[in-house]
């Protein structure tokens, strides 16, 4: 397996002349959006439609009204004032996605980072929506699907608007760590020994680095959403592989 990374938001316009048809891409966006698509696959979602602007939720939700729409601007679920009289069903916290509310549903999601990023590599041959929520679960499927495990890997962190952000680059080592752990065998690029360093280096407390982090501290700094951090960071509790089909939609991997 090569490894390579995507360690900054302002790399993923570049993906869009890359050749990817032959490359696995893993997307972290641990705070928020990868973590609450994974949880709403948890609790039963269908499946959820990552987009990168709120006019595409809108205009999927203009044709198919059952949908529910979900996503944040600055943290915070969009309103009617964002969308011309719209109220969004569903902020990004992963806790809102709870059974009762997201159980059989498709959902449409815009968010600030994570989306932008799982549509930038969409051409990809496979795309994996991943977090600390599920990260075993991913190295697991990576080493044992013979159509992942010979491929180029590349894993995107999301980061926090324009910038890197620790959360998923710490989520991207700590990856590329299991895999070796794991047997696989592979050379990494430079970024991806980047994100392999910083994990090894912050890893006996990640808690502290993440809370530390330019999307911790906003997240923390705001009463109802604080306790998403948290959440975010606990490990391994989903055993579960998303998966971003061709038609733009993400399914659990059965
Ligand atoms: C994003 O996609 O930029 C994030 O998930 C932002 C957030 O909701 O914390």
């Amino acid at each position: 397996m090569k490894i390579d990374a995507v360690l900054s938001p302002t790399e993923l316009p570049a993906l869009a002349q890359r050749d990817l048809r032959e490359t696995v891409c893993v997307v972290f966006d641990v705070l928020r959006a990868t973590s609450t698509f994974v949880t709403a696959l948890r609790n039963g979602a269908k499946e959820i439609t990552p987009v990168s602007e709120i006019s595409e939720a809108l205009a999927i939700k203009k044709n198919q009204s059952d949908v529910l729409l979900g996503g944040e601007r600055n943290g915070l679920k969009i309103s009617a004032a964002q969308t011309g009289g719209i109220n969004f069903d569903l902020g990004n916290s992963p806790r809102e996605y709870a059974p009762e509310k997201v159980r059989g549903k498709t959902i449409v999601s815009t968010t600030t980072n994570g989306t932008r990023a799982l549509r930038a590599c969409a051409s990809a041959k496979m795309i994996l929506a991943a977090s600390f929520l599920n990260l075993n679960a991913v190295a697991k499927f990576l080493r044992q699907n013979p159509e992942a495990r010979n491929e180029n890997l590349l894993i995107i962190c999301a980061g926090t608007r324009e910038n890197k952000a620790d959360e998923d680059i710490l989520a991207a080592g700590a990856l590329i760590e299991l895999l070796f752990k794991d047997g696989v065998e592979g050379t990494v690029s430079d970024s991806a020994k980047i994100a392999q360093t910083f994990y090894t280096e912050s890893k006996s407390d990640l808690a502290a680095v993440i809370c530390n982090s330019e999307n911790g501290r906003r997240l923390l700094a705001i009463p109802e959403l604080r306790d998403d951090v948290k959440f975010c960071l606990q490990h391994d509790i989903f055993p579960l592989v998303a998966e971003m089909k061709t038609n733009g939609a993400i399914h659990l991997v059965h």
